[in-house]
């Protein structure tokens, strides 16, 4: 049996099934199955049911590509923005943030994504390489860079585990923030909760959106505005190209007064499965591939290029005023809902699987609520190669490959001769750590012996 007053707040919102699976239970169960519903938000759970009863948020009527992006590759605005980047860095304004809390379940992996091997010969992991990044980029600034690693429930300890089993890659712990996402429950058709145990609710991580309200509840934010931190640079842990806590973006970003600015690639297919940048009924946003309609997908302009074209890249600059105001104001981001099969706990069959409804927030959707927005045009082949797929593109192999070109590339730009076969593909192996370089200007420092064949490239 549950307590009486728990009881009664379950039914008045339409869970009594709850109520007599519970009446079911040993007196152990039931106490362990009413502290786990003791720890839902109810008010959450209106909302929730509210979300599936009203249907999926409206699309948006008016799909326009962004008037004008601004160009990464412009050297004089460059130089003012990367003056202003290094300004912030040198000051201790800035933190990276890396969003963490997926499973990595389409590379077929299981645990965290961020220890997947990234390196194309030292096989580092991507956490390594972001460390490492992290390490060299606070170097040139001369002091530490905060990292906030946002986990989930599944893969926190796991993460937390192979970040000291790795004495933090070289990065002083204290320098590390790890905090956990929110999660949410899952829905049946009726609005009702499902169970992933006898004794506990099924949830599932809140998205990466929810990151803003667990950056604030778990200490985070507040942690590091004691630090004096005023920007977060933002990145998805699957990215090992991303040019960590680039100068030029922040830089631009303050200088443009922008509250969230994003970098964006140029798809490289209509068909390219990454959200786009666009107007979106008149404000900047993120529209994902699949919510954009076929006919825009391919549309293109009079020069044949795409007109949706800006791919998102998942990298960010955010405030932290702007978080705060989104956390403690009524800003709210809308939610995304997946109906599928969801395994499950059935007090009749045990373990089973059920049609429902999972939530998510996506942190993209608070760009329209930003009162200044920036978004920068990068280089694909410079700041994109993601880990996603266990094959074919965006997966390790086309990853390890682009990271060899771009290293291999940045030698070249120095004037090295990097071994290469008849048809201009590389004829040995390249890789170089981010504590050597974290781009070409840092190679012609570099003392080195002419390359040859028979060795691969690790410096
Ligand atoms: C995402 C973007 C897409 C973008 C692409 C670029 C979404 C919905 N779409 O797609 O617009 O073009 O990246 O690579 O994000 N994560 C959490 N907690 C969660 C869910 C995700 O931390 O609850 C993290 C993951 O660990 C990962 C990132 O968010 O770092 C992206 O998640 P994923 O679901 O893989 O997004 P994509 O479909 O690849």
């Amino acid at each position: 049996m549950l307590p009486e007053a728990l009881a009664q707040q379950l039914k008045s919102h339409g869970q009594e099934h709850l109520v007599q699976h519970a009446a079911g239970l040993a007196a152990h169960e039931a106490a362990r199955f009413a502290a786990d519903i003791a720890s839902l938000d109810f008010a959450l759970l209106r909302t929730l049911q509210q979300s599936l009863r009203s249907g999926p948020p409206a699309a948006p009527q008016v799909i326009e590509p962004l008037p004008q992006l601004v160009r990464g590759a412009d050297a004089a605005g460059d130089s003012a923005a990367r003056v202003r980047g290094e300004a912030m860095l040198k000051a201790g304004r800035v933190a990276a943030f890396v969003v963490a809390g997926g499973q990595g379940t389409r590379l077929g992996a299981s645990g965290p994504k961020g220890k997947h091997p990234a390196a194309a010969i030292s096989g580092a992991s991507l956490f390594q390489v972001f460390a490492e990044k992290l390490l060299h980029r606070g170097r040139k600034a001369g002091r530490a860079i905060p990292w906030c690693v946002m986990t989930s429930p599944e893969n926190d300890s796991d993460t937390q585990e192979f970040f000291a089993q790795h004495a933090f890659f070289g990065l002083d712990p204290n320098d590390v923030l790890f905090f956990q996402q929110g999660t949410l429950p899952a829905l049946d058709d009726a609005g009702r909760l499902l169970l992933r145990s006898a004794t506990a609710l099924f949830r599932s991580p809140d998205g990466h959106g929810g990151s803003l309200r667990a950056l604030h509840q778990s200490g985070a934010l507040q942690q590091l505005r004691a630090r004096g931190v005023e920007q977060l640079f933002y990145f998805q842990v699957d990215n090992p190209l991303v040019d960590m806590c680039d100068p030029v973006f922040l830089g631009r970003h303050q200088l443009t007064l922008s509250e969230f600015s994003s970098k964006a690639v140029p798809k490289r297919a209509a068909d390219e499965k990454v959200g786009v940048l666009g107007r979106l009924d008149g404000a900047a946003g993120v529209i994902e591939y699949s919510d954009l309609p076929a006919h825009l997908r391919e549309a293109r302009d009079a020069d044949g290029q795409l007109r949706f074209r800006a791919g998102n890249i998942a990298v960010h600059v955010l405030d932290c005023a702007f978080i705060e105001r989104f956390v403690t104001g009524s800003l709210q981001l809308p939610w995304h809902r997946a109906r599928k099969e969801i395994p499950c706990f059935d007090a009749a069959v045990g373990n089973s699987s059920r049609v429902g409804t999972k939530f998510e927030l996506f942190i993209f959707d608070a760009m329209p609520l930003a009162q200044r927005i920036m978004v920068m045009e990068v280089e694909r082949r410079v700041e994109f190669s993601p880990i996603k797929n266990r094959s074919g593109d965006d997966s390790p192999d086309s990853c390890r490959r682009d990271s060899m070109e771009l290293h291999a590339c940045w030698l070249e730009r120095a004037g090295f001769a990097v071994p290469r076969d008849a048809t201009g593909a590389l004829a040995v192996r390249v890789e170089i750590s981010p504590l050597t370089a974290l781009g070409p200007e840092d190679i012609s420092a570099l003392r080195l012996q002419p390359f040859t064949r028979n060795q691969d490239i690790l410096l």
